[in-house]
Order: C-alpha cells, then sequence, then structure tokens
C-alpha cells in the first residue's frame, strides 16, 4: 500500500469523494477527526460505508481508525465495524506488544460473533503517538499474525512530551520526532511488517510532500498517510519503483533462483551481488506489486 488517505468517519460526502481518488486504502477515522458528540453517529456512517461499499483488488482497502484503548470507546468502535468486513484496524497511540495482543483478541471475538473467518482483520498501529509506545519499539514484534504495518504519529507526541512544535525554524523535524520516525522503521523491519510514513499536514505544499515522500522512500517507508486527496497522486507516484528498479529486480530474482537455494554471492553486469541485494530486489518486485516467489521464468 503507497497511499492512504485518511477521511473523518462521520463524513459520508468525504468518504464518497475518498473512494475513487486512487488511493490504496482509506482510513476511515473513527478517533481524533471526530467530536466525541458525533462518536456514536461516525460508527454508524462507516460500518453502513463498509457494507456498502463494492470490494475488489482494484478498489482501496478500507481501514477503520478506531479510539484509543484508554478511552473506554474501542469495545463500541469494534462492536460497530468488525461486522462489516474492514480489511484493517489502525489502532492508535499504542503504548506496547500488549495492546495489539489486546486488541487482537478483541478483534477475534468480533470475528467469531458475526460469523467472519478467523484473523480476516489485519491489524496496523500508531506506535510513537505517547513516550511510552516509542520507548517499546521492540516489543510490537510476534504478538499477533494480524499485524502488518506500524506507524507515526507526530502531533499527539508533541502532546505527551510537552514540545511546542514537533519542526524546527527550517521546517525539519527536532530530534524526538525524527527518533520516532527512525524507530518505526526499525520496528517495523523487527516484526516483519510494513513501515507507513506519517502525514504531511500543509496539504497544499505539493513540493514540500515530494520531498518528504521522496525521504521516506529512500529510508524503507513502503507508504504514506495523507489527509487530502490532492496528495494522493504524489504520494503513488513517489512510491512506485520505477520502471528501471523493477527490471534489475527480476534479474537478480531470476539470478537467485536459477542457482539454487544454496546461492552465495553472484555478479550482475559485473558488479557482486548477493544476499542483501536479494532481499532489496524482493522488495521492489513486492512495491511493484509482483510475487517474488511466483516471477516468470526468465532464463
Ligand atoms: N477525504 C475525502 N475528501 C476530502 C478530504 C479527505 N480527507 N479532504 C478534503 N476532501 C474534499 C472536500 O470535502 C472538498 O470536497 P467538496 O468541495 O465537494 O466538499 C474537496 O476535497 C476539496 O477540499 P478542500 O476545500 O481543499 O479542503 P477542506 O478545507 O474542505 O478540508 C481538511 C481540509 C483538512 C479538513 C480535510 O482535508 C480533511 O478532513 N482531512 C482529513 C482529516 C483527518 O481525517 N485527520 C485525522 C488524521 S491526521
Ligand atoms: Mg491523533
Amino acid at each position: 500500500m503507497r497511499s492512504l488517505l485518511f477521511v473523518p468517519g462521520d463524513s459520508e460526502r468525504k468518504m464518497r469523494k475518498a473512494i475513487d481518488c486512487g488511493a490504496d486504502a482509506l482510513i476511515l477515522d473513527l478517533e481524533d477527526s471526530v467530536a466525541q458528540s458525533r462518536k456514536a453517529e461516525a460508527r454508524q456512517i462507516v460500518a453502513s460505508f463498509l457494507q456498502n461499499t463494492e470490494r475488489s483488488a482494484q478498489a482501496p482497502r478500507l481501514i477503520v481508525r478506531v479510539n484509543a484503548l484508554d478511552t473506554g470507546l474501542t469495545g463500541d468502535d469494534l462492536t460497530a465495524v468488525v461486522r462489516a468486513s474492514p480489511d484493517a484496524i489502525l489502532l492508535p497511540k499504542a503504548s506496547s506488544g500488549a495492546d495489539i495482543q489486546d486488541l487482537d483478541a478483541r478483534i477475534s471475538v468480533e470475528e467469531a460473533a458475526s460469523g467472519l473467518p478467523a484473523g480476516q482483520v489485519l491489524i496496523h498501529a500508531l506506535m510513537t503517538e505517547t513516550a511510552t509506545g516509542m520507548l517499546a519499539a521492540a516489543s510490537f514484534s510476534n504478538k499477533s499474525v494480524r499485524l502488518s504495518a506500524l506507524t507515526w504519529g507526530a502531533e499527539d507526541l508533541a502532546a505527551d512530551i510537552g514540545a511546542s512544535s514537533n519542526k524546527n525554524d527550517n521546517g525539519s523535524y527536532t530530534d524526538v520526532f525524527r527518533l520516532a520516525r527512525s524507530l518505526t522503521i526499525l520496528a517495523a523491519a523487527n516484526a516483519g511488517v510494513d513501515a507507513i510514513d506519517t502525514v504531511f499536514t500543509d496539504f497544499r505544499d505539493m513540493g514540500g510532500l515530494d520531498a518528504e515522500c521522496r525521504a521516506a522512500v529512500r529510508d524503507g517507508f513502503s507508504g504514506k498517510m495523507a489527509i487530502h486527496p490532492d496528495q494522493v497522486s504524489i504520494i503513488n507516484a513517489a512510491f512506485t519503483p520505477p520502471s528501471e528498479d523493477v527490471e534489475r529486480a527480476v534479474r537478480i530474482l531470476a539470478l537467485f533462483s536459477a542457482a539454487g537455494p544454496d546461492a552465495g554471492v553472484l555478479s550482475l553486469d559485473g558488479k557482486m551481488i548477493d544476499k542483501p541485494h536479494l532481499r532489496q530486489a524482493e522488495r521492489v518486485a513486492r512495491r511493484a506489486g509482483l510475487d517474488p516467489d511466483a516471477l516468470p521464468d526468465l532464463s
């Protein structure tokens, strides 16, 4: 998933607009973009959108951001939406892997109650919105097979640590927020899941968004969240690997496949190719929508 567009869960109008804006996923939000007084209504709007939207491989994945586990709202959120079969639940303010286990158990109960196949609904987690979550970065691995992506947020973390801003005078993130971003990349690799970059809030600054996307691709993120439909095409373009990278990746995968399971070091175009190149090639192939284990025979 390259682009994941947030849509406030109480706005049917925005959901209808979002569905064909080209985003790979929509994050239907029940948390911060919905006022306390509208939480119940938002649950119903999101559930009926999930039920009435046609699903297909081409249509965007539908993810629901529920309220954090310490709000007392998560149970009602899950009861309302899991039965409508979202692709994933995004947990905000995840404070450790134990929260992932807790959410996994709650989703399992709702899946069973509504007759959905066990394990169908995946989990994404925002892991840097609190100092506690950041310091527990290593604990997110091996807690639930549902966990498929980790992402980070700068706004809530600023509030948690008492920072008056998350950026310095030249517009780049200050150290704690750069650490949050780095920990997300590391925690995702450690857990074997996708790292998704945080939102770029200045939704009229397309040059700034593009630069942030390029840095995210370089550093290992596989996608980025958006807050406005106009951001989607820029994110998609940045996270789509260039065709020459895909061609090279396919050649590397074919070389390793031909060399068999005991392949160590190989050579391509006069350069050394070894295991890290293979892993990188698998990554590029997956980002291009190819299954690295099922490529056509190129020999
Ligand atoms: N999803 C779907 N449609 C959206 C959208 C979004 N995230 N953001 C804007 N739009 C729609 C608007 O409704 C508007 O359509 P309309 O003219 O038919 O009403 C159109 O796109 C143009 O919007 P624009 O005028 O440029 O912006 P805005 O001032 O209406 O909205 C925000 C600005 C920030 C309020 C809006 O982008 C938004 O709600 N973003 C998501 C916020 C969110 O979910 N935050 C939580 C996670 S950080
Ligand atoms: Mg928030």
